[in-house]
Parts: C-alpha cells; sequence; structure tokens
C-alpha cells in the first residue's frame, strides 16, 4: 500500500476510508494533503474491490480550510502560475461516489470539500462555514458556485459575504447535507450508507452519479435525454439482468459490476 504523511487509508470490505489525519492544523487542506486525498481516491475509483469511499477527519475538524500558512506570503503570479487548487479538479473528476462524514468544522476549503462529495452526513457538531471575506479573499475551491447551487442564493450570499458559520440543524434545513446524526455515530452511519452503496453494481452506481451531477450542466431537456441514453445503456450489463431476476425470483441480487 502506499505511504500518506498526511491521510489514513484503509478499506473495510468493499468501502475505501480516507481519514484526513494533520490535528495540529485542524485538517488544514495544504497542497500534500490535496496531493495525497487525490491519488488514495483515484487508486479506489479504478479499483473494482472498492464501490464507494467515506472522507472524514476528526471529531474537532473535517477540514478547517487550505492552509492558509501555506498561502499567506505567495503573490498573484504565483498563484495563477501554480493554478492554485487546480489538483482538487481531479477530485470531481472521479466516478465512484464519495460521502463526506463531517464532524467539527467544515471550514472554506473544508465546506468546499464536502460539497465536491456526493452525500455529506453530518454530525450535530458541525459547523460549515466559508469565511474567506474575514482573510481578504474569496472562496477559491468551488465555494461561491457548489454552495449557490445547494443552498441557493439567499444562503449562500449570507454565508459567503459575512463569513457566518451555520450548525448542522441549518445546513440539513438549506439542503446542504443529506443527514445529520449524533456526532459519535458520524462515521459509522458513513461507512453504513458507503456499504449500501457499495453493495450495488459499480458501473450502474457510477452512472447514476454522473446523471445527477449532469443536472448542474446540462437544460432540463438535455438532462432528460442524457439519463435516458444512460438508462438504455445499463441494459447492456449482467448486473441489469442479475437485478431484475432477483426481483421476480424475490431473493437478493448479487452483483459483480458488470
Ligand atoms: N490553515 C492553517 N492552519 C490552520 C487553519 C488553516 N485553515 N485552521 C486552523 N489552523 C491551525 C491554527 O493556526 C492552530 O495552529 P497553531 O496551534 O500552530 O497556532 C491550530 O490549527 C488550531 O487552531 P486554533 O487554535 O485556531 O483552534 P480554535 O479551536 O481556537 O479555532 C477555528 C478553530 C475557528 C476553526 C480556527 O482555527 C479558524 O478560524 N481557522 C481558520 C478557518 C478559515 O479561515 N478557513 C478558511 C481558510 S482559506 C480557504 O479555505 C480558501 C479556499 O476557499 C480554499
Amino acid at each position: 500500500a502506499q505511504q500518506f504523511e498526511n491521510i489514513l487509508v484503509e478499506t473495510r470490505g468493499r468501502v475505501g476510508l480516507v481519514t484526513l489525519n494533520r490535528p495540529q492544523a485542524l485538517n488544514a487542506l495544504n497542497k500534500a494533503t490535496m496531493e495525497e486525498l487525490v491519488a488514495a481516491v483515484t487508486a479506489m475509483d479504478s479499483d473494482p474491490e472498492v464501490g464507494a469511499v467515506v472522507i472524514t477527519g476528526s471529531e474537532k475538524a473535517f477540514a478547517a480550510g487550505a492552509d492558509i500558512k501555506e498561502m499567506a506570503a505567495k503573490g498573484y503570479l504565483e498563484m495563477y502560475a501554480e493554478d492554485w487548487f487546480r489538483g482538487w479538479e481531479n477530485l470531481t473528476r472521479l466516478r465512484i461516489p464519495i460521502i463526506a462524514a463531517v464532524s467539527g468544522f467544515a471550514l472554506g476549503g473544508g465546506c468546499e470539500l464536502a460539497m465536491m462529495c456526493d452525500i455529506i452526513i453530518a454530525g450535530d457538531n458541525a459547523k460549515f462555514g466559508q469565511p474567506e471575506i474575514n482573510l481578504g479573499v474569496i472562496p477559491g475551491m468551488g465555494g461561491s458556485q457548489r454552495l449557490t447551487r445547494a443552498v441557493g442564493k439567499a444562503k449562500a450570499m449570507d454565508m459567503v459575504l459575512t463569513g457566518r458559520f451555520i450548525d448542522a440543524e441549518e445546513a440539513e434545513r438549506s439542503g446542504l447535507v443529506s443527514r445529520v446524526v449524533p456526532a459519535a455515530v458520524v462515521i459509522d452511519e458513513a461507512l453504513k450508507a458507503a456499504e449500501l452503496i457499495a453493495a450495488k453494481s459499480k458501473p450502474a452506481a457510477m452512472l447514476a452519479k454522473e446523471a445527477v451531477n449532469a443536472a448542474f450542466e446540462m437544460g432540463l431537456a438535455q438532462g432528460v435525454v442524457f439519463e435516458r441514453r444512460v438508462f438504455h445503456s445499463l441494459f447492456a450489463s449482467e448486473d441489469q439482468k442479475e437485478g431484475m431476476a432477483a426481483f421476480t425470483e424475490k431473493r437478493p441480487p448479487e452483483f459483480k459490476g458488470r
């Protein structure tokens, strides 16, 4: 297995678990952490034995943002030339379903990382925010775009302009998170959801993710046609035959990922 410095990586059955592990910096997302996280999840994406991924942090912090100390002294041209944060796009291109299990602070890049995931399961101690405005900047890992799509203009403007944190209850009410659970069980709940997903046909799950994400890129008519074509394509899989046969025979399906 690959060795990482900033994350812990394990596989539990068909679920990959990646834990951000920079407790001294509340899991601030420096460049090295980004590269390790992207490498770890990319390997899981292409591993047929892994059907879903959980990304989590510590009880105190999912991630407190991009690493402020790493960026503070940089100039414009350096940020531009290095295309700072560009590497995160590699995570959003992966096809495997990804669940963020969020306890504590998910701020700035931490909130943005959670929003790059497909499902957010939040502990009741979670705090979400885009406080970049307090640093004289704005979100840089997609926050102004993904937050606005998730919660609408009213809440997004409130959060991005004031830097105010919202708690788990407000996040769920606003449509930012999928579920809120007691903080003590947030990883268990995320792993359970991931196990459910990982037991499905992996190609079907990847295409389901792609189809939902297409809703953010396409008009309705085009998106509905895209969905229908993808639906048709799944009739080329053995898993479709198995899934429908299992239904008729009143038994659980056994998907093979082909
Ligand atoms: N970058 C670098 N280091 C960070 C950090 C960050 N984003 N967040 C916390 N840390 C460090 C602190 O500097 C501190 O280190 P030292 O002990 O060496 O001083 C350590 O983590 C513990 O943090 P605190 O002592 O501040 O812990 P606290 O409990 O008092 O406060 C907090 C917690 C409210 C989350 C506070 O740490 C905080 O406000 N963090 C910054 C949040 C933030 O502004 N995030 C946005 C970053 S910019 C960004 O993300 C851009 C983007 O769009 C991608």
